[in-house]
């Protein structure tokens, strides 16, 4: 396969290599991923992570797998694994179903074919957080002060991002004055990736602890909330990272826009309804103190007993507007049933 680079995927030496993006910002390690287990791995430890990015990395892995050899029988049940690597992003399995098309037709040259959609999934994507930036960037007001929550920016997609991307575009034209970034407990995507993403734009933020969200809107310092997603439901409901559903109600209390950023890959019509949609739960550790690149700190109780879910689901009661690569989708128009009959 063709080199290829992104702020946090490479293709190098018929190998992809991750960033590893739970020792950022302090470190920038690349990871070597040759194989299913190791992805799986970087996936579950969220070393790769972002909906759109983990879609991406296993269609990669995928394709570079026919390449080394591996026969047709394998490269399915490759598939199908790498699919279980996390349960709430649908673009995971949006985008590995694009390559079991491809298997499943079976072209005489299969390789150059799998590397080929992966390629394409990839320059896509790109495309999509271009055009979702575009459509999102059109809403931000001059002298906007916006809040965001997790990362969704450059490092988890192969583009731009998606409510970053949004952000970052509103910046570029003038009309950003802050961006609010919440640390994102547990595993602190806010805190760690977004400051070090809007840094390095030069964008300006201040980050806070997920609880100082509701002060801050009461004292009016909130202009708009912009989060990205995981999975969009037929009805409009979203889920997103742990956190997004309590912003959304104190935006609903303040009277504050609150704007869902997403790629067409991450509707999932055949999923009815929010509660429909899988929710990952995670280690107990991650709450009871942190681990990996800070060192190993433990402040709860040894026997605390924990609830870790990673996501929640926003109503689409509570959303002022899906920001798509296609446009902005209205709540009137979620309700007469745009999300009905579309998939990634
Ligand atoms: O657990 P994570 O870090 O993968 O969760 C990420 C999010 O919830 C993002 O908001 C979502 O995947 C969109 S990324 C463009």
């Amino acid at each position: 396969m063709q080199t290829l680079s992104t702020t946090s995927l490479q293709v190098r030496d018929n190998q992809l290599w991750i960033l590893d993006q739970q020792a950022l910002p302090q470190q920038k390690n690349w990871c070597p991923t040759p194989d299913v287990a190791s992805l799986v791995g970087h996936i579950k430890a969220l070393r790769v992570r972002g909906a759109p990015l983990i879609g991406l990395s296993a269609s990669l892995l995928l394709a570079l797998l026919a390449e080394n050899g591996l026969p047709k029988t394998e490269l399915a049940a490759a598939l199908e694994v790498l699919r279980a690597a996390r349960p709430t992003a649908v673009n995971l399995m949006n985008n590995l179903d694009r390559m079991k098309q491809v298997l499943a037709q079976a072209p005489d040259n299969l390789a150059v074919a799998l590397s080929r959609e992966a390629l394409r999934l990839v320059e896509e994507d790109k495309a999509l957080c271009d055009r979702i930036a575009a459509a999102g960037a059109a809403l931000i007001e001059p002298g906007s002060r916006l809040l965001t929550h997790c990362n969704t920016g450059g490092l988890a997609t192969a583009g731009v991002g998606t409510a970053l991307g949004v952000i970052a575009r509103g910046w570029q034209q003038g009309n950003v004055e802050n961006v609010w970034v919440d640390e994102t407990r547990p595993l602190l995507q806010g805190g760690r990736l977004t400051a070090w993403e809007l840094g390095e734009l030069g964008v300006p933020y201040q980050l806070i602890c997920d609880s100082m969200a509701a002060s801050l809107m009461a004292q009016r310092q909130v202009d708009a909330i912009w989060v990205g997603a995981d999975r969009i439901a037929a009805n409009g409901d979203v889920a997103n990272k742990i956190g997004t559903y309590s912003l959304a109600v104190l935006a609903h209390y303040h009277r504050i826009p609150f704007y869902v950023a997403a790629p067409h890959t991450t509707l999932d019509s055949s999923c009815p309804e929010g509660n429909a949609i899988p929710i990952e739960q995670r280690a107990t550790s991650e709450v009871t103190g942190v681990a990996g690149s800070f060192g190993d700190v433990q402040w709860a109780p040894e026997n605390a007993r924990v609830y870790n879910p990673a996501f929640d689901v926003t109503p689409a009661a509570l959303i002022s507007g899906w920001v798509l690569d296609t446009g902005v989708v209205t709540p009137a128009q979620v309700a007469a049933g745009a999300f009905y009959g579309r998939r990634g």
